[in-house]
């Protein structure tokens, strides 16, 4: 089993020198990108128009979250801004079958997320055509929050479905993820590691990078 995945989440770095946050975690495998459109949660983030400048700017790959409503309206905007990952909620998307083959015709990789109270029976009539699962570990909306426990056993649940189902999608986790929950959820069978304030409230960005890295290999091995 390889090591997770780590995704800094944008949401929680200094924008007023943006280049800069981005060389700082170049180390990473993705960059995590919280777009919130005041609606569907209560906050308002970035659009497009980030997205492609980010593009220009680095050459890591963008994981898009779409917290918004309505994204089978407007994810074309997403795609054409490069994101290498859209992810849209599975509580605010109308034709979600649709909308995940669509992603995916465009190029990019289609990802479904739940928050922490959606089942993750949800997923059991989409589950086979899904480049990646995200579970919420925190209510979607901010960042700096509380490591919802409960995630670990949804995550044991989310592994037997994909296991029955023979699939194997990127299985991402959002949201108070640190160096002390890292280890047990790679464990428990995260594959990408979503982390905001751990990364970019640290000192040293790209050593909290490296850090999780090292925490998620550590008790995997164990
Ligand atoms: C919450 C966002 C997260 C957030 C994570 O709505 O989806 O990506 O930025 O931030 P931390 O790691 O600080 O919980
Ligand atoms: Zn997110």
């Amino acid at each position: 089993m390889n090591a997770p995945l780590i995704a800094p989440s944008l949401l929680s770095a200094d924008l007023s020198c943006l280049t800069e946050s981005l060389s700082s975690v170049s180390g990473a495998d993705y960059l995590h990108f919280d777009v919130m459109d005041g609606h569907f949660v209560p906050n308002l983030t970035f659009g497009p128009a980030l997205i492609g400048a980010v593009k220009r700017a680095s050459n890591l790959p963008v994981d898009a979250h779409l917290m918004v409503d309505d994204p089978d309206g407007t994810v074309d905007w997403y795609l054409d801004a490069g994101a290498d990952i859209v992810s849209v909620h599975v509580e605010a998307a109308r034709h979600l079958d649709r909308l995940v083959h669509h992603i995916k015709d465009r190029g990019a990789k289609a990802g479904v997320v739940l928050n922490p109270a959606t089942p993750v029976s949800v997923l059991e009539d989409i589950v086979d055509a899904v480049d990646l699962v995200l579970l919420m570990s925190v209510n979607p909306g901010f960042g700096g929050q509380t490591f919802i426990e409960n995630t670990y056993a949804k995550l044991g649940r989310l592994m037997r479905l994909l296991d029955e189902h023979g699939a194997h999608p990127i299985v991402e986790i959002d949201g108070g993820v640190n160096r002390g929950n890292a280890g047990k959820l790679a464990a428990a069978g995260a594959t990408m590691l979503v982390a905001g304030s751990a990364v970019f409230g640290s000192e040293d960005p790209a050593a909290e990078v490296e850090a999780l890295r090292e925490a998620a290999r550590t008790v995997e091995g164990a």
